[in-house]
C-alpha cells in the first residue's frame, strides 16, 4: 500500500503496520454474547473486554485504513476522504501505542482512549458523503447517477464496520456506568419496548416536521405496549425515526396545498417468534417504481440538497432536518441488518409507502464483518 498524501506526515512503519493488522482477522460478536458477557461488569470482564478491544479495534481500523487507500474513480485523493483517512490512521496509531493492558488503572486509560476515538469519527458519515458527491460531480456533470456500484458496496461495508466499532467502544464504556437503568446492560435494553421507542422517535420527527413544515401529521402506533424484548433503543430509535421521517414528508408533500386533511402514519408493532416487524405505512403517494432501484443509493434523495461543507470543521448540520442527505434508508438498513434484521419498502404509486423493518429476536445472528 502506498499511502498518498497526507500520509506523508506517518511514519514508514506505522504503514507497515497497517498493512499487517489489515490482513489479521476480525472476531464477531452479536447481541445475546454482549448481554451475556456485560450481565457481570466486573473488574475482571472490563478487563477482559478491554484487551479484546485493544487487538480487534486495530484489526477493524486497519482495514478500513487499507479499503479508504484503494477506491475507485480517484475517491481516494478526494480531500474530505483523506481526512476520514487521517482520522483512522490516528485511531489506528493511539491504539498500537498504548502498551499491554494490565489491570484496572491500564483499563480505565485505555477506556478514556477509546472514548476519545468514538468522538473522533463522530464526523465521518458526512465527511464521506461530501467525499462522494465530489467524486459524482466529476463523475457525471449536472446529472444524477445512482453510485457506481464498487462505490456502493465500499460504502455499505464501510459503513456497516464503523456501526460494529462504534457498538463495541460505545458497550464497554457503557459497562462501565455505576448505576445503570433497570434492564439495561450497556447500550443494550434487556426489556426495550419497541412501541415506546417507535413512539419517541416518532414524536421527534414530528417536532422536525413542525419545525420545517409548520404541521405534522398524526402518527398512530398499534401493537401490544407490554411487549418487550432485547435490543439497543438507540438503533431502533434511529431506524423509525427516518422511516417516520420520510413518511411525514411524503404527506406533507402531497397534502400540503389540498382540501384533504393530511392522513395519518400508522405503525404496526408486530411480535413474531424469531422476529419483531415494525411496519411503517404513510399515504404520501408512494414512490415511482422506476426510481425504486435508487433509494437505497447514498446520496439519493429528491429533496433539495444540503450542503456538506461544514462538516470538517464541526459546523455541521447534525442530521436533524427533515431530509436532504439521502442516507436515511442505507444506513437504516444497515443498522436493522447489523443485528440480523432487515427493512424492506414496498410502495404503491399514487397511494402511499410502507416500510418492513424486521428486527431479529434471538439475538445470536453473527455480527457482519466486511
Ligand atoms: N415514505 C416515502 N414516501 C415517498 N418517497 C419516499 C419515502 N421514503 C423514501 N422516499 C424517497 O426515497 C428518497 C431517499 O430517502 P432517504 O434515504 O431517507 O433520503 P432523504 O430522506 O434524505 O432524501 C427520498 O428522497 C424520497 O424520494
Ligand atoms: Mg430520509
Amino acid at each position: 500500500m502506498a499511502l498518498k498524501k497526507s500520509a506523508d506526515s506517518f511514519s514508514k512503519s506505522l504503514v507497515e503496520e497497517v498493512q499487517k493488522w489489515g490482513g489479521m482477522k476480525q472476531t464477531g460478536v452479536n447481541l445475546r454474547y454482549m448481554m451475556d458477557f456485560g450481565k457481570n461488569p466486573t473488574q475482571r470482564n472490563l478487563l477482559v473486554s478491554s484487551q479484546f478491544l485493544h487487538r480487534e479495534l486495530a484489526v477493524r481500523i486497519a482495514r478500513r485504513v487499507i479499503d479508504l487507500e484503494c477506491l475507485p474513480f480517484g475517491l481516494s485523493s478526494k480531500p474530505a476522504v483523506l481526512k476520514v483517512r487521517d482520522w483512522y490512521l490516528d485511531s489506528f496509531r493511539d491504539l498500537r501505542v498504548f502498551p499491554e493492558i494490565k489491570d484496572a488503572d491500564d483499563e480505565i486509560a485505555f477506556t478514556k482512549m477509546i472514548k476519545l476515538i468514538k468522538v473522533r469519527h463522530n464526523n465521518v458519515v458526512p465527511a464521506m458523503a461530501m467525499g462522494v458527491k465530489q467524486l459524482k460531480k466529476d463523475l457525471y456533470p449536472g446529472n444524477f447517477s445512482s453510485d457506481p456500484q464498487e462505490i456502493h458496496e465500499f460504502l455499505d461495508r464501510f459503513y456497516m464496520s464503523r456501526i460494529g466499532i462504534r457498538m463495541l467502544i460505545g458497550q464497554h464504556v457503557a459497562l462501565h456506568d455505576p448505576n445503570p437503568e433497570p434492564g439495561c446492560i450497556g447500550h443494550i435494553n434487556t426489556k426495550m419496548s419497541p412501541m415506546l421507542v417507535a413512539q419517541n422517535a416518532s414524536e421527534d420527527a414530528r417536532a422536525i416536521c413542525l419545525r420545517e413544515y409548520g404541521s405534522a401529521p398524526d402518527v398512530n402506533i398499534y401493537g401490544d405496549s407490554h411487549f418487550t424484548f432485547p435490543y439497543v433503543p438507540s438503533h431502533l430509535h434511529l431506524m423509525v425515526f427516518e422511516l417516520v421521517k420520510n413518511s411525514l414528508r411524503a404527506v406533507q408533500e402531497r397534502f400540503m396545498n389540498s382540501d384533504r386533511a393530511e392522513p395519518c402514519i400508522r405503525i404496526i408493532v408486530a411480535d413474531g417468534i424469531e422476529d419483531v416487524t415494525i411496519k411503517i405505512s404513510d399515504e404520501g403517494g408512494g414512490i415511482r417504481r422506476s426510481g425504486l432501484p435508487n433509494i437505497f443509493t447514498y446520496l439519493y434523495s429528491t429533496a433539495e440538497k444540503l450542503e456538506y461543507d461544514d462538516v470538517l470543521h464541526g459546523g455541521a448540520d447534525d442530521g436533524v432536518s427533515m431530509a436532504g442527505y439521502g442516507y436515511g434508508l442505507p444506513v437504516s438498513r444497515l443498522y436493522a441488518r447489523y443485528f440480523g434484521g432487515d427493512l424492506q419498502i414496498i410502495s404503491m404509486e399514487g397511494y402511499g409507502t410502507d416500510a418492513y423493518l424486521h428486527l431479529s429476536r434471538l439475538g445470536d445472528s453473527q455480527e457482519p464483518l466486511p
